[in-house]
């Protein structure tokens, strides 16, 4: 049950990103409706409470838990490049918003097998 919320922010937290690049890119204007601004914060937020809400429920931290702490590192760093995406233009932009998108890539990843380095 908690697992499907976790997976459905997971969802609407990469939706939502990919919705916000678009109005960056072309309805620039949107950006500033109260709503667009506050979503991200919140849904990121959901997805951090319900991920660590997992852990718990799982005990996965009785066992090796570098994978936990890496979603947690990458989740960060995925944050970090999503603002460098919305802030700069161009090229930069894609740049960040590559490097985004293959940050939630390993992310899910990671979710699967457990492993922070899996393709070692
Ligand atoms: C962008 C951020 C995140 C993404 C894309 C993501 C993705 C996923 C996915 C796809 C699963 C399902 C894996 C499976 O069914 O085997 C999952 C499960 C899980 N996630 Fe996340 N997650 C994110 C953030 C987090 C964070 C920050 C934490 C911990 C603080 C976390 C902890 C967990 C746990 C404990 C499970 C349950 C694993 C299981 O029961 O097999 N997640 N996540």
């Amino acid at each position: 049950m908690l697992k499907h919320i976790h997976l459905l922010f997971v969802a609407l937290v990469t939706f939502g990103f990919l919705g916000r690049v678009a109005l960056a890119q072309y309805r620039p204007e949107m950006l500033q409706q109260k709503w667009i601004k506050l979503s991200p914060h919140i849904l990121a937020g959901l997805l951090l409470l319900t991920g660590i809400g997992l852990v718990f429920q799982g005990n996965w931290l009785a066992n090796s838990y570098g994978w936990i702490v890496a979603k947690l590192i990458l989740m960060f760093v995925f944050i970090g490049l999503g603002l460098m995406t919305m802030r700069e233009q161009g090229q930069k932009r894609w740049i960040a918003f590559g490097a985004a998108l293959f940050c939630l890539f390993y992310i899910v990843k990671v979710a699967f097998t457990k492993q922070a380095f899996f393709f070692l």
